[in-house]
């Protein structure tokens, strides 16, 4: 596989296909009587949505405005598709349907899929075979891409499948970034995955490891910090991997540091981890620098050894725990939490309790719990070993138990104590009531009192900083009352 760094030259072509669709779009503009509107749909992980704040900020270099909330359809539709498990894929099937028809009252529209299931065949195949008022289809790796073929779909107007076998990489400067929150900003700072495990499409679907330049990513974090967003997510498949093949001797923990020495940023955070290859001197960070987030994000998969050599996962669970000891005992009042998949091939009882234990040890603060998906192409898809599904459902509901009360504890302990909260914005289905994040990334939802509130809109509140003190629990969330501002 073929690696490229993009350059000015290839930045100038886009910018080249982006100023021919502002024209176009102007010329739509004019027919219809109103600015043509776009909508990006994002299924997945936040490396897609980061992607989507990329497709929305070439968008809107084009001419285009966002779609009305109960506005008719847009004119251009871009579905940023997920494969990591079977139900992602039929979301996205499950969703095409409609826009046939919006399609047949509006002979302009343009309907893109992009994303990781477009790096699985079949899935391109059934595109090609059944969904042909789909126009565009390219894979993740062509993202920088997306206005030349826009217009090459639009001057064809025929379906335009184009999936490439290279992979970018694509420094910030390279897009026009829409960033959708105030309080956070996402920040890739790598590309694509080296591990396979064997369960895992992402290696597949995003290409090889690749990283962007050390100095390009402080640059991008000192525009976000300029900006006033006071959060700050650096994102990876495995971020520890970061560095690998560029000539600087960068490493992640070189990264994470200097990203916590940014003035104006408040919060340094980072997803995922790998426990193979995770360093102290990361946790140390998270230890001795105030920004960086106490909140460790490390999946285990499964807590038996037998099973993690099957997944292709390169450590112990007893290793496992050491870093989990040491990181809770460096970094106190901090929070732990991993991805767990239950069913994997040739799971046994035996191997589902040492997950349990495991489990029950390192009290998780929180979960991601999957059942395994069996996914095209991967190894683990051809074992013949395969645990029928009401076995995986009897495991995942007993493993959910355990572990919905080990996070009912977590946030239990946070009852009667004060936290700094970065306020993510006010609940849609409970105006009035605001959610946001400790350092230690606890949800919390809480009140504001009537006379502040009556002075700004909830959305004034969103990416501010203010003390919180924490009333009582629930499994997933705790609640709490509004102390004071501390971003004054
Ligand atoms: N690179 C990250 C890591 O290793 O920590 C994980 C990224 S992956 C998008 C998120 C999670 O999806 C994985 O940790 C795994 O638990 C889950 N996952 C991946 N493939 C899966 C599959 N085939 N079936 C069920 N869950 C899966
Ligand atoms: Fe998938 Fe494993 Fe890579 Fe994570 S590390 S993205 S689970 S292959
Ligand atoms: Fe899904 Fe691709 Fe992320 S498969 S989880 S969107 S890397």
């Amino acid at each position: 596989m073929t690696i490229i760094r993009l350059t000015d030259d290839d930045r100038k072509i886009q910018q080249e296909a982006i100023s021919e669709l502002r024209e176009y779009y102007g010329s739509v503009a004019l027919k219809k009587g109103s600015t043509p509107t776009f909508e990006v749909l994002t299924y997945g992980c936040q490396l897609n949505e980061a992607d989507s704040e990329k497709l929305s900020g070439m968008l809107l270099s084009m001419g285009l405005v966002p779609k009305p909330e109960n506005g008719p359809a847009a004119d251009v539709v871009v579905l940023n598709t997920c494969s990591v498990r079977e139900n992602a894929e039929d979301r996205l099937f499950g969703n095409l349907g409609p826009y046939k028809s919006a399609k047949q009252t509006n002979r302009d529209m343009m309907i893109v899929i992009c994303g990781c299931m477009m790096k699985v065949a079949e899935n391109v195949d059934r595109i090609r075979r059944s969904y042909p008022y789909v126009d565009l289809v390219f894979d993740p790796q062509q993202l920088y891409n997306f206005p030349v073929l826009l217009r090459d779909a639009i001057r064809k107007d025929k379906q335009l499948i184009n999936i490439g076998s290279v992979d970018y990489i694509a420094e910030d400067d390279f897009y026009d970034i829409d960033r959708k929150r105030r309080f956070r900003a996402l920040v890739p700072i790598m590309y694509g995955c080296n591990n396979f495990c064997t369960y895992c499409i992402v290696p597949y679907a995003r290409g090889r490891e690749r990283s962007r330049k050390f100095d390009s990513i402080i640059d991008e974090l000192r525009t976000i910090a300029d900006m006033g967003i006071k959060e700050v997510m650096l994102l990876g498949q495995n971020v520890n991997s970061y560095g690998k093949g560029n000539e600087d001797g960068k490493t992640f923990a070189d990264v994470f540091e200097a990203a916590c020495s940014i003035e104006g940023l408040n919060r340094v955070r980072f997803m995922s981890s790998h426990p193979k290859d995770l360093s102290k001197r990361v946790i140390d960070i998270m230890r001795d620098c105030p920004k960086a987030e106490k909140h460790l994000h490390l999946a285990m998969q499964s807590g038996s050894d037998r099973l993690l050599m099957k997944m292709n996962r390169p450590y112990t669970i007893k290793e496992f725990y050491d870093i989990a000891d040491y990181f809770r005992e460096q970094v106190p009042e901090s929070s732990l939490t991993t991805d767990i998949i239950v069913g994997f091939p040739g799971e046994t009882e035996e191997d589902f309790q040492d997950t349990l234990r495991a489990v029950e040890y390192l009290k998780f603060d929180s979960a991601f719990t999957f059942q395994y998906s069996k996914r095209p192409g991967t190894p683990a898809a051809s074992y013949e070993d395969q645990i029928p599904q009401d076995v995986v459902t009897e495991r995942f509901g007993r493993l959910l138990e355990i572990q919905n009360g080990l996070a009912y504890r977590s946030n239990q302990s946070k009852v009667g104590h004060s936290y700094e909260i970065l306020i993510e914005g006010q609940s849609r289905q409970q105006p009035g009531i605001f959610t946001g994040r400790t350092m230690s990334n606890h949800l919390v939802n809480f009140t504001i009192p009537e006379d502040i509130c009556s002075q700004n809109t909830g959305d004034d509140f969103e990416g501010r900083l203010a003390m919180v003190r924490i009333d009582s629990a629930r499994p997933y969330s705790v609640d709490g009352a509004f102390e004071r501002f501390t971003d004054v």
